[in-house]
């Protein structure tokens, strides 16, 4: 989700501004991925490198989660949205490590729509996470280290036991990963638009799910072993 920084400079505003334009951004994307039968959404809200702002950006951006979700969090419950954090909390305020807590354990009655939010997160970090991991359980003897193999090491990484992601947005116009999902996106399609996040909305949305649905997802295989054309489940 990058550009609100520019999308409110544009406007002649404080970061800030564009920061709660973001939340906008954000609650619209989910009701097009639910239109859309999406079934997860993993959104970058907070990187580990992103603590190196500003004290009044990062203090500001702890806020606007927090009141965010108190506010959505149960409609959002209501609506059928699963919502889960990935990262590393320990660093986030009681407050809202409790909030979050709360969110990720409403009762849901049918999901329709998992949004993870990736916050104090950084793909690098999840994979070292899931090494220690292993590590622990090989040194107590509960597991063999030649028995370790891609499967049993993703069930440790944050998203298990979700599938990875079908296809990888950016926004903001920059075309790189920025330690996002590292693991997850060895045969994601990558999608770089030059929209700002407070911009992106359904239209700009379906546009990257028909380029999606465009490309050709090979797996290592030939063109002619793989014909049918997929449809995005997780974005
Ligand atoms: C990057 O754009 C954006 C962020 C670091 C914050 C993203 C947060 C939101 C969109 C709010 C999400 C809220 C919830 C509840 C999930 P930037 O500020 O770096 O933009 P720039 O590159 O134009 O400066």
């Amino acid at each position: 989700m990058d550009g609100n920084g520019r999308w409110a400079k544009h406007r002649h505003r404080p970061r800030a501004f564009g920061h709660r334009a973001g939340v906008q951004a954000v609650r619209k994307v989910i009701e097009a991925c639910i239109r859309a039968k999406v079934e997860v959404l993993t959104l970058f809200a907070f990187s580990s490198e992103n603590w190196s702002r500003p004290e009044g950006e990062v203090r500001h951006l702890m806020d606007l989660f927090l009141r965010a979700l108190r506010k959505e969090a149960r409609e959002l419950a209501g609506n059928g949205v699963r919502l889960r954090f990935i990262g590393e909390r320990s660093r986030f305020s009681p407050e809202l490590r409790a909030a979050m807590a709360e969110s990720e354990s409403a009762a849901l009655d049918v999901v329709r729509l998992t949004v993870n939010i990736a916050v104090n997160y950084g793909g690098r970090w999840d994979i070292v996470n899931a090494a220690q991991a292993l590590a622990r359980a090989a040194l107590a003897g509960q597991i063999d280290p030649d028995a370790i193999d891609q499967a049993s090491f993703e069930q440790h990484l944050s998203l298990a036991p979700l599938p990875e992601p079908d296809l990888f947005i950016r926004t903001g116009g920059e075309a790189r990963i920025s330690n996002f999902l590292l693991w997850h996106l060895a045969y994601t399609e990558l999608y770089f638009t030059p929209v700002l996040w407070p911009d992106f909305d359904e239209t700009a949305f379906l546009a990257a799910l028909t380029e999606f649905a465009r490309r050709e997802r090979r797996f290592g295989k030939t063109s002619d072993q793989v014909s049918s054309k997929p449809e995005a489940a997780h974005v």
